[in-house]
């Protein structure tokens, strides 16, 4: 069983319907399964991270697990019932923003992030880290301002990034749960051209 943490959201809802449709038993956690709206077949479990009660029913049978964590979400709860449960790998959808080896974080995602990271690296499962920095659906920001010309307003106008599509983060997550072989590995994950 792979489980999807996050699953009604963009990347989460991504991977589950990736896996579903490699056709593999997946597992979507969701607070509100009333809500998800997700392909049949797929296992939707309700749960909650910050309810530790509910999560060793979340966990079992898990194999894999791919950790999409709301910011400031507390990952203690979640490793310690991954642990408990035998699941065998993490994959954690990390932050660009993340510094490696830095003593001190650039901000607050950052640090988030790193802090997560090194909670899971302390967990004895096994992990790999997907670094993240511009997911395509980002872009969605200007929207509002293209609606009204075409132009948009924005700081740090020669600043480049590499835009990524959600559904390659999904794709990238799959294989690693499904393959396996990427452990203790981070990946930066970045889009096909860099662009102003
Ligand atoms: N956007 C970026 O620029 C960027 C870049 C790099 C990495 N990321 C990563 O992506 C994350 C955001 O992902 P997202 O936008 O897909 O999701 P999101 O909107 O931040 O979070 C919503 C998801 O979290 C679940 N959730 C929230 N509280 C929960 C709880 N107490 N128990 C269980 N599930 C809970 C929700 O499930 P239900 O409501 O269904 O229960 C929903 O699936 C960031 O925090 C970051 O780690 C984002």
């Amino acid at each position: 069983m792979y489980l999807v943490i996050g699953a009604t959201a963009h990347f989460g809802r991504q991977a589950v319907e990736e896996l579903a449709a490699a056709g593999v038993p997946v597992r979507a956690l969701t607070r509100t399964p009333e809500k998800a709206a997700f392909p049949a077949g797929v296992d939707v479990v309700q749960g909650d991270l910050t309810r530790p009660e509910t999560l060793p029913a979340v966990m079992a049978n898990v194999e894999a697990a791919f950790l999409v964590l709301q910011y400031g979400m507390d990952v203690a709860p979640l490793l310690s019932a991954a642990r408990a449960a035998g699941v065998r790998r993490l994959v954690f959808l990390s932050s660009g923003a993340v510094v490696p080896d830095a003593d001190q974080q650039p901000d607050v995602i950052a640090r988030y992030h790193r802090d997560v990271e090194r909670a899971i690296e302390a967990s004895g499962v096994e992990w790999t880290f997907l670094r993240l920095l511009f997911p395509a659906i980002n872009s969605l920001t200007f929207a509002m301002q293209l609606g009204g010309g075409d132009v948009i307003r924005a700081p740090y106008t020669e600043a480049a990034f590499s835009a990524v599509h959600e559904r390659d983060v999904a794709e990238v997550a799959a294989r690693i749960l499904t393959g396996g072989g990427h452990s203790g590995q981070v990946y930066d994950l970045t889009g096909p051209g860099s662009l102003t």
